[in-house]
C-alpha cells in the first residue's frame, strides 16, 4: 500500500489570514510527511459566487499559492494546482450530477445558509446548487482517502461519500469513500470575538504590514470584566490570550499568570502580542512577496502542479468513462 492520498482546497475570493493558517495550513503542512498531497485552488467554486467580479479570481489565486508556499506547503512534496486548469473536474461534475438526486443538494444545510449569507452575490443559480457536487468531483477525481476540512464542510463530505457510493453501486467500484479529517485546533475567533470572516474584516491577513498588524491587534476586544488596570483578567476567556497560545505558545503561561494577577494592563499585553505576531509573520510575508515579485518562478510551480494533477485526473477519468460505458 502506498501513502494515503489527501486532497483539499480553498476558494480564491480574498486574502488569507491567521484563521487559515491555524485552521488549515498548519495541518496541510504536517500531512506532507506521510501522505500524497493535492492542494487545489478552487477557482471554479470561486466563480460560483464571484461571477460578477470574475476578474479578481486569477490574482487571488496567485496570491493564495504564494501564501501556501510561504506557510510551508512545499511544491516539491505536494501537488499545488488550479482547478480550472484540469477540465476533468467539470466533466466529472457533469457525470456525478446525473446520479445525484436533487433532494440531496437542496437539503444540504450549507446551501440554504449560503443563499441567505451571500444574498447580495445572487447565488440563487443553477451551478451554485451543485456546489457540493463539484466538490465531490474534486475529491473523487484523485481518489482521495482523506480530506482535511473545517466543520462547516462536513455536510459536503457526507454528500461526497453518498455520491461515491451511488456511483460505485450503479456502475463499477471506482471510488474509495473519502474520510473527512477535522482540523486539530479550535477555530480562532476574529479580532472582535465574532467568527473570523472576510465579510466582517475582523482578521489579521498574512500579508498585513507591521503597522497594520499593530493597529489591528490594539483594536482587539479583551476581557470586558477587566475594567480597571488593577482588576484581574480572565485569560481563558480573553481572545488576546488565545492568540498567544496559537502564535506565541512560549509566552502563553506567563501572560496568563500576569493577566490573573493584574501584573500588566491590556494595552501592554496587546502591544507585546503585536510585536510577537509581526516577528512570526514577517518571514511569511517576505517569502510571499518574493514569490509574487518573481512571477516566472510562481508560474512554473503552478504549471508543474497543473500537469501532475492533469495526468492523475485523466487516468481516473479513463476509468470513470469505462465504468459508465462510454
Ligand atoms: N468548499 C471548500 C471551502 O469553501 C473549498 C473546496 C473546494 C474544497 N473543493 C474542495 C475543500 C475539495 C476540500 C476538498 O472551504
Ligand atoms: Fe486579555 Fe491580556 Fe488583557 Fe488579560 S491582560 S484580559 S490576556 S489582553
Amino acid at each position: 500500500m502506498g501513502k494515503p492520498t489527501i486532497l483539499s482546497g480553498m476558494r480564491p475570493t480574498g486574502p488569507l489570514h491567521l484563521g487559515h493558517l491555524v485552521g488549515a495550513l498548519e495541518n496541510w503542512r504536517d500531512f506532507q510527511d506521510d501522505h500524497r498531497c493535492f492542494y487545489m485552488v478552487a477557482d471554479w467554486h470561486a466563480l460560483m459566487s464571484e461571477y460578477r467580479n470574475s476578474g479578481t479570481i486569477a490574482q487571488f489565486s496567485r496570491e493564495i499559492v504564494a501564501e501556501w508556499i510561504a506557510c510551508g506547503i512545499d511544491p516539491e512534496r505536494s501537488t499545488i494546482f488550479l482547478q480550472s486548469k484540469v477540465p476533468q473536474h467539470s466533466e466529472l461534475y457533469l457525470i456525478l450530477s446525473t446520479v445525484t438526486p436533487i433532494g440531496w443538494v437542496e437539503r444540504c444545510p450549507t446551501y440554504k445558509e449560503q443563499l441567505r449569507e451571500l444574498a447580495s452575490k445572487e447565488v440563487n443559480t443553477y451551478a451554485f446548487l451543485g456546489y457540493p457536487v463539484l466538490q465531490a468531483a474534486d475529491i473523487l477525481l484523485y481518489k482521495a482517502d482523506v480530506v482535511p476540512v473545517g466543520d462547516d464542510q462536513l455536510p459536503h463530505l457526507e454528500l461526497a461519500r453518498e455520491i461515491a457510493r451511488r456511483f460505485n453501486s450503479l456502475f463499477t467500484e471506482v471510488f474509495p469513500e473519502p474520510q473527512a479529517k477535522l482540523t486539530k485546533r479550535a477555530r480562532l475567533l476574529g479580532l472582535d470575538r465574532r467568527k473570523m470572516s472576510k465579510s466582517y474584516g475582523n482578521f489579521v491577513a498574512l500579508a498585513d504590514e507591521a503597522q497594520v498588524i499593530q493597529d489591528k491587534v490594539m483594536s482587539m476586544v479583551t476581557d470586558p470584566q477587566r475594567i480597571r488596570r488593577t482588576d484581574p483578567g480572565r485569560p481563558d476567556y480573553c481572545n488576546v490570550h488565545a492568540y498567544y497560545e496559537a502564535f506565541l505558545p512560549e509566552l502563553s503561561e506567563e501572560v496568563a499568570a500576569g493577566c490573573l494577577s493584574a501584573a500588566f494592563g491590556c494595552v501592554d499585553c496587546k502591544a507585546r502580542l503585536a510585536e510577537g505576531l509581526e516577528a512570526f509573520l514577517e518571514p511569511i510575508r517576505n517569502r510571499r512577496n518574493e514569490l509574487l515579485s518573481s512571477p516566472g518562478q510562481l508560474d512554473s510551480i503552478i504549471s508543474s502542479g497543473n500537469e501532475i494533477a492533469l495526468e492523475e485526473a485523466s487516468n481516473t477519468m479513463a476509468e470513470i468513462r469505462e465504468a459508465v460505458g462510454f
